[in-house]
């Protein structure tokens, strides 16, 4: 393991925690990382996005192709964690390690170029913008990055899990997210005369209340699902009822059979609640990604990639986060693992870290999956 390559990508990944960027605003971490590609002679690949860099490293002998993810994009989030390279941009923080992912990923890039020559085919790097977004992978898909790949790997870091450990897991693995906004519109008037209005405050706390009884009483209680709202407005004195309220909140699940189920049920019970306070009931449905289910020959693959490297292997628990690698799965076959981090705290608050004797690891553990990918000719 080099000590010098290990410091390298230190400095890469603080250099990318200093300026983080928000989601399709990620110009500066694309030039970085064009610029710390080239360095190395590595071939970019042409875009039509305005962000991200994807990039081949064809191999000395024939063979199919596989890419690895890494996504670049940070958060919203002001940094509160004392460290000496936190973010220098107010106000916006890598505060969910994909500076982890990215320099990890140069990592295996670099390594690769060492063993070019012996490679059995192309590696791809896909360094895609505007994960947090949950579409940054649409578009990398529609600008056909993955047109011609047999398999795709990528990692997230896990904060609660020790460095040397990776949760690797065919199946589900991260939930499906589906978001919400409901206008529940009634009828406003004075407080002390509701008789002449339709209360849309009453029908919203009924409303709030019936919701939570989709996972109680129509999921499977072996089977899991949220549905969490997580904002209201309405009103704006205390002597007035308002005309409407709006409500948003999401709804995760595993599965796409129950992610139909809940959908349907979810919007037979805001209109039945506002049709039975007589209001009207506006739903906005925004589908996000997909559940997230390993394929299981690809999976495999990759934990005796890990167990070579003397990573430990954790079963992990599925997380009902959601994660727009899953859009690439719906393609192709691949696997995406949970890298231990051993940080502060957990994805998008204002003190996480992650432990950077990771990175170095998780460079060697993509370098080496993507390379028994490659090895096994396609054979998943
Ligand atoms: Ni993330």
């Amino acid at each position: 393991m080099s000590r010098e390559l290990e410091k390298r990508l230190i400095s890469i990944r603080r250099h990318l925690h200093q300026y983080p960027e928000l989601s399709n605003e990620e110009f500066e971490t694309t030039k970085s990382i064009r610029k710390w590609l080239e360095e190395e002679d590595i071939v970019i690949r042409s875009t039509g996005l305005k962000t991200g860099v994807f990039a081949d490293i064809k191999g000395g002998r024939p063979g199919t192709t596989v890419a690895i993810r890494a996504d670049i994009d940070a958060l919203p989030i002001d940094e509160k964690n004392g460290l000496p390279f936190a973010s220098k941009i107010k106000g916006v923080m890598h505060a969910c390690g994909h500076d982890f992912h990215t320099a990890a990923a140069i990592g295996a890039a670099y390594l690769l170029k060492e063993y070019q020559a012996e490679l059995c085919g192309t590696v791809r790097l896909l360094f895609q913008p505007a994960e947090e977004l949950g579409g940054g992978a649409v578009h990398v898909i529609k600008d056909g990055q993955i047109d011609d790949v047999a398999a795709v790997i990528g990692l997230h870091n896990k904060p609660d899990m020790p460095v040397g450990t990776i949760g690797i897991k065919e199946g589900p693995l991260m939930a499906a997210v589906d978001r919400f906004h409901i206008v529940l519109q009634g009828k406003g008037s004075h407080a002390a005369i509701p008789q002449n209005g339709n209360d849309p405050i009453i029908a919203a706390a009924q409303l709030i209340t019936a919701l939570q009884t989709i996972v109680s009483r129509n999921v499977s209680p072996l089977d899991s699902a949220v549905v969490s709202v997580t904002r209201i407005t309405g009103g704006n004195t205390w002597n007035v009822i308002p005309g409407d309220v709006i409500l948003e909140g999401t709804i995760r699940t595993f599965h796409s059979g129950i992610r139909e189920e809940v959908k349907e049920t979810f919007y037979s019970i805001v209109n039945h609640i506002a049709a039975a306070f007589s209001q009207k009931a506006v739903i906005d449905w925004f589908p996000g990604p997909p559940a997230l289910h390993n394929h299981p020959a690809v999976t495999e693959m990759a934990r005796s990639s890990a167990l070579g490297q003397s990573l430990e292997i954790i079963d992990p628990s599925p997380s009902m986060g959601g994660e727009d690698f899953a859009y690439y799965l719906q393609h192709i076959p691949g696997t995406f693992a949970f890298f231990g981090t051993n940080g502060n705290e957990g994805w998008h608050h204002p003190a996480f870290t992650v432990d950077e004797k990771a990175i170095i690891k998780a460079a060697y553990f993509l370098f080496e999956s993507a390379k028994d990918l490659l090895n096994s000719h396609g054979k998943w």
